[in-house]
């Protein structure tokens, strides 16, 4: 026991827990996924797994994305990436829903598996059943040798090393960052955008690493605002367009480890219900670094405020409008509107991070929830 113990302290190298060990390893792990596969100066992406297939890719009908939890929400962020920059129509599914629905399935479509385990039964089925329809399946994992990555076709590791938290964070990560790579990679097979906007692109990811090490520098003023709001028992999260899966994540991360009843909304869809909520016992976390909807969110932001909500507040440095009405304002580093995401998901990781543990609760091992679930 007690070396097990000993074992465990080191495996987490002075961090209380794997949880925040996974956070800060993310620009690491951000860098791993990028390696090989990007190079501003030659101008180039490339996912070697993809390129086999680059003529079913270019080709592709449609793209179908299955998964669950976590994955689930990088795959929704993968479909605005897709369809944004590569222009293919892209469908995501829970892989669950997907492998009972009859869907409908060509050998124009490829599949794409997204899993950080590898091991999902879910996933795994869904995947099973693409395969038997003719689809070509591509995977997106982490686990090294990993049922899914067996299965598939072809696919791309995210090389986040192993991730022991119960709640996805690097992974996380990883998968947007590969998802990102496959975008670009495309967009550019496809010529679907401008060589200048891919090469703008292509830069600012190669700089994401140092930004998401700026983002844990404000480490401290996210634990202070999870002191502020960790006795409310519901929490809103709001974003827009790149935005929204992350709002869906954020809710997720809290709920997991600290048990609190959270939502993700796209921040309009708030007046088709939730507003209904809204009083000064309702935390609403929005998510305002989207530049074309920047003015839309400040409206959303504003009838929250006037129904006493309180609003804690993801803005790009130097952002005045939403910091002069919200109640907390989290600052982090401007990018390219599809890359966002990277960036706004590593606060809402810490604070719930910390909302976790200061409700004493068990961050690594959340009640109920298993790291892989591998039965239905
Ligand atoms: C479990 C884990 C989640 C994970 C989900 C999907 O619910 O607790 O963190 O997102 O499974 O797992 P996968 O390994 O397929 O990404």
């Amino acid at each position: 026991q007690t070396l097990d113990m000993q074992i465990e302290a080191l495996e987490k190298e002075g961090y209380d827990h794997f949880m925040l060990k996974e956070i800060y390893e993310q620009p690491r792990t951000i860098r791993d996924a990028m390696r090989g596969r990007i190079s501003s100066k030659e101008s180039r992406v490339a996912l070697r797994g993809m390129e086999e297939f680059a003529n079913r890719f270019v080709r592709a009908n449609r793209i179908i994305i299955v998964a669950c939890g976590t994955s689930y929400h990088s795959g929704l962020i993968g479909e605005y990436l897709i369809e944004d920059l590569a222009r293919i129509p892209v469908e995501v599914e829970y892989a669950s829903e997907f492998r009972y629905r009859n869907p409908i399935l060509s050998e124009g479509d490829i599949v794409i598996a997204l899993s950080q385990s590898g091991e999902t039964a879910d996933t795994l089925a869904a995947l099973e059943l693409a395969k038997k329809k003719g689809a070509m399946i591509y995977g997106i994992v982490n686990a090294v040798g990993s049922s899914i990555a067996r299965l598939t076709d072809a696919g791309s590791y995210i090389h986040a090393g192993p991730e022991i938290g119960v709640a996805s964070t690097k992974a996380f990560t990883g998968q947007v960052t590969v998802l990102t790579l496959l975008a670009l990679s495309l967009a550019r097979k496809l010529s679907t955008i401008s060589n200048t906007y891919f090469q703008t692109l292509v830069r600012e990811l190669e700089l994401i690493p140092e930004k998401v090490e700026e983002i844990l520098k404000e480490n401290d003023h996210i634990k202070y605002i999870a002191g502020e709001v960790k006795d409310h028992h519901n929490a809103l999260y709001l974003g827009r367009g790149y935005n929204f899966p992350v709002a869906l994540e954020g809710a997720l991360k809290l709920k997991e480890i600290s048990y609190v009843h959270a939502e993700g909304y796209p921040a309009a869809e708030m007046k088709h219900g939730p507003i209904a909520l809204i009083d000064e016992n309702m935390p609403v976390y929005v998510t305002a670094t989207n530049k074309s909807a920047y003015d839309k969110i400040v409206s959303n932001v504003q009838e929250v405020v006037a129904r006493k909500g309180r609003v804690i507040a993801i803005v790009n440095k130097g952002e005045k409008a939403i910091a002069g009405i919200a109640d907390h304002v989290i600052e982090i580093p401007s990018t390219e509107e599809p890359l966002t995401p990277l960036l706004s998901v590593i606060p809402m990781q810490l604070l719930s991070y910390h909302v976790a543990v200061e409700l004493g609760k068990n961050v690594d091992q959340p009640r109920n929830l298993a790291k892989s679930v591998t039965v239905e």
